[in-house]
């Protein structure tokens, strides 16, 4: 499985068009692109012989998948039986497997009244979902599947991006919300009505995606590396609010390295609430001079985890004191070190303490170690 590239503004978009325009013949040229959103969950192919469900696959390293077949059957909109596809002997269907926004909050309110770890968004819950071992807890999620591409399989009689997401829908797949435009003012129109929309949508997206409509000319532009050239990400761009950072914790990591996490007055950003933030370390705090109660700017760009940007230290509450670092480790209260000229502090337990012990053993079955 591939990836795309990514523009971010009016400009890129024309330069992205401009660039398809280059290795197009005169006859060929100003093409229509098809637009959709860029739903920001899992990459999974799925496959079907003679209609029939039979594998799903993540993207792994993109070369080689983790086998989610079992789980994936869980996906309630995801169709386990294609009767107007009973004639195709391989049919190959890929989309994004997402959480919706409702689902996740609910699923991390559990976890944090369980005082299980929580998700930090709903990508990670979703792949979370699809890796565990019992189909039931799979089932339990509420996982659903939008079909974004047909890589084997398709009629002959298919010729555009569009009418194979027709297709599939017809077939019985969810898909998401695609417009045909003719030039790049119809595809900016498109990208900023997803944007009014964005809020309101029951799961995330992080942009939009714009592909050339025409099969033939897809193939006629191919790919450079792993991108193709017919198709790039429009991305939204990041999002900032403000809200009260309610107070500091420390969390203690694999090597006893002790990170602060601030809790945050929850806040939507993007459709979803926000209610962590990494702080990184505690040099970070001093560079910020944050402190707890004080009204910060947060900042999520995408898929990766909000930081605070900004502090507004002219609205901190008269009461407020410095952060300090805590002396002894919050979990095992063995003493904390910071070495000289390192950020990072340190639990000095080693395997003593329960953290780093719990640590310790999601590393040692991970897929970087023995992969289990
Ligand atoms: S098409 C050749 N369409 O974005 C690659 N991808 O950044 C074609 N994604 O790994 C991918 N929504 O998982 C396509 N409507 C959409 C998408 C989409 C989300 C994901 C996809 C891919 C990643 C690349």
């Amino acid at each position: 499985m591939l990836s795309l590239g990514n523009v971010f503004d009016y400009d890129d978009l024309h330069n992205f068009m401009r660039r398809v325009n280059e290795r197009l013949s005169d006859a060929q040229q100003n093409p229509e692109y098809e637009m959709e959103m860029k739903l920001d969950g899992l990459a999974v192919s799925l496959k079907y012989e003679y209609g029939h469900y039979v594998q799903a696959v993540t993207r792994g390293d993109g070369q080689t998948g983790e086998d989610i077949t079992q789980n994936a059957k869980t996906i309630r909109n995801l169709p386990l039986w294609l009767a107007e596809a009973k004639d195709i002997a391989l049919l190959e269907v890929r989309g994004e497997v997402l959480m919706p926004k409702a689902g996740f909050e609910r699923l991390n309110r559990l976890a944090e009244e369980n005082g299980d770890k929580t998700f930090a968004n709903p990508r990670n819950a979703a792949a979370g979902s699809l890796r565990q071992l019992d189909p039931a807890i799979a089932a339990s999620r509420p996982l659903a599947f939008y079909g974004y591409s047909v890589n084997q399989g398709l009629p002959e009689t298919i010729e555009t991006q569009s009418a194979a997401l027709a297709w599939i829908k017809q077939l019985g797949f969810t898909i998401s919300a695609v417009e045909v435009v003719a030039n790049p003012r119809a595809a900016q129109a498109y990208y900023e009505s997803i944007i009014e929309t964005r809020a309101e949508l029951p799961f995330e997206i992080d942009g939009t995606v714009i592909k050339v409509n025409s099969l033939a000319l897809q193939q006629q532009l191919g790919f450079l590396s792993r991108e193709p050239r017919w198709a790039t990400a429009y991305k939204f761009p990041a999002e900032t609010v403000m809200t009260r950072l309610k107070d500091i914790e420390w969390q203690v990591g694999r090597t006893g390295q002790i990170t602060p996490v601030g809790k945050l007055e929850p806040v939507k950003v993007g459709g979803f609430t926000v209610s962590n933030v990494t702080l990184h370390n505690f040099g970070e705090i001093q560079r910020l001079d944050v402190r707890a109660g004080d009204i910060v700017s947060v900042h999520r760009a995408g898929d990766v985890i909000p930081k605070v940007t900004r502090v507004w230290q002219d609205q901190r509450p008269d009461d407020s004191k410095p952060v300090e670092l805590p002396s002894t480790c919050p979990v095992c209260d063995s003493p904390v070190i910071l070495p000289e000229d390192e950020a990072l502090a340190r639990c000095s337990g080693g395997l003593f303490c329960p953290a780093q012990q719990q640590e310790a053993l999601i590393h040692f079955v991970s897929r970087r170690a023995m992969d289990i």
